[in-house]
């Protein structure tokens, strides 16, 4: 039972690229072994703390980014669009609810895909599949996707410099409430939603103003003007989370400092395999993420191995069932926790069960959907007594068009083409993901 961050190699692992150069790959290893650690231990018990009020209903989880974050896309504005959007939706969950936002980005890391077929096939022609940036290249050549080792150390470098400015706009001003109103899109001008941010704008601006009065503002009370942004990716590629895994000078502990947070796939979760053998003995918040296929007992000893303390805010259970689903086989799993007096955080991911394809043959989700499986998971919970925690949305601050419906961006099954840059699933853009808060800011709020 002995455990360290190379022990997963002794089990089965799924998912991982079949690299060609295995000297090369061990020399990577090795480099990215000697690189400074992405996140500080302290920050990642921070969060862990956080997500314990989360678990008690004394705060929301809000974790949103792309699907996989690419090399082409790595830019200022991706970044910046991003945290503008979820700066709103935490004011508008905050205002609604009274209770403080968690905020973690699936960014600075999320590179790394599982796929449900190995092989890609297109007229005739069959290539090993995409698996992320930091493993091969999306374009559909036999040289794109041979895996490369060199592209974990250019993930590495991207995720630093991403995490670089997240921190820069979380402490430097960005977040500043008397800014607020410059957090408004480019593109939401002129849009109902504009209106309905602007109108909450001006309503914390007068509270800030009333504050003021009183003698408290951002600059004797740094709460006002500065927020934390977590990060955190799906981790996929041990060898990478390996290298990144480092002891602790204060604690002893292990903690794996590619992000604060990180979770384990619907497909690599299995309770004898790789993935829960590492994560087992890492000291960070981790989440799992919890499918259609996932069954009672299963799901306990998941729980058990994960988080054998039951340690509050260690463990997130991100469920992922479907619209269609969720009534029928997420009730029997929320009761076995709850009577079983497991200590998790509940968190619902309404993207992943509710992907299909259209007759163009581009991947969408449905905003209906979507919105639907969030007030599902959120009503289930009331009538279980237990806590909804929160969200997991794939989302960017970019005007893309990608799931269709909603009322802000009213996106059409043909009019997907216009603006499809996923380079795996479909995203809510920045309009559809504020309308998905503000719609269900008043359910979170019911709960008390
Ligand atoms: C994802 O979150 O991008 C993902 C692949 O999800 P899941 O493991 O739930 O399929
Ligand atoms: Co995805």
């Amino acid at each position: 039972m002995s455990w360290s961050p190379s022990s997963w190699r002794a089990f089965p692992i799924k998912q991982q690229p079949a690299y060609e150069d295995q000297e090369q790959l061990k020399k990577i290893e090795q480099e990215l072994r000697s690189f400074p650690p992405l996140i500080f231990a302290g920050e990642a018990r921070e969060l862990k703390r956080a997500l314990a009020k989360v678990a008690k209903g004394e705060a929301i989880l809000l974790q949103g980014g792309d699907c996989a974050e690419s090399f082409a896309n790595f830019n200022a504005q991706n970044i910046r669009n991003l945290f503008k959007v979820l700066l709103q939706m935490n004011m508008v969950l905050m205002y609604a609810t009274g209770k403080p936002v968690v905020k973690i980005g699936r960014i600075a890391g999320q590179y790394a895909k599982p796929r449900s077929s190995d092989f890609e096939e297109i007229g005739g022609v069959k290539l090993p599949s995409y698996r992320g940036d930091i493993v091969n290249d999306i374009d559909f050549t036999p040289e794109a996707r041979v895996p490369k080792p060199e592209k974990l150390i250019e993930a590495y470098y991207k995720s630093a410099a991403t995490l670089n400015l997240i921190r820069a706009y979380a402490r430097g001003g960005f977040a500043d409430l008397r800014a607020i109103h410059k957090w408004n899109l480019e593109f939401l001008k002129g849009n109902e939603l504009e209106e309905k941010f602007e109108d909450l704008a001006d309503k914390i601006t007068q509270a800030l103003r009333f504050m003021e009065a009183c003698g408290i503002d951002p600059d004797n009370t740094p709460q006002l003007k500065q927020t934390t942004l977590y990060t955190s990716h799906e981790a996929l590629l041990l060898n990478y989370e390996e290298a990144l895994t480092r002891q602790d000078t204060f604690t002893g502990d292990w903690y794996d400092c590619s992000a604060h947070f990180l979770w384990i796939g619907d497909r690599t979760r299995d309770l004898d395999g790789a993935h829960v053998e590492f994560f087992r003995g890492i000291k960070n918040p981790v989440g799992v993420k919890v499918g259609p296929t996932m069954k009672p007992d299963e799901l306990l000893r998941l729980i058990d191995a994960l988080n054998p303390d039951n340690e509050p805010g260690r463990l997130t259970l991100i469920v992922r069932m479907g619209a269609q689903k969720i009534a029928t086989l997420f009730p029997p799993l929320l009761r076995a926790v709850k009577e079983a007096g497991k200590e998790v955080v509940w968190s619902i991911d309404p993207m992943h069960g509710n992907t299909y394809k259209t007759e163009a043959g581009l991947k969408t989700r449905d905003f209906e959907k979507i919105l639907e499986e969030v007030k599902q998971f959120i009503q289930i919970h009331k009538a279980e007594g237990t806590v909804p925690g929160g969200m997991h949305l794939e989302m960017t601050g970019s005007d893309v068009t990608e799931c269709t419906g909603s009322i802000s961006a009213s996106i059409t099954e043909e009019a997907l083409r216009s603006r499809y840059h996923t380079q795996c699933d479909p995203r809510l853009n920045a309009n559809q993901a504020l309308e998905l808060a503000f719609m269900v800011a008043d359910t979170f709020k019911d709960l008390k």
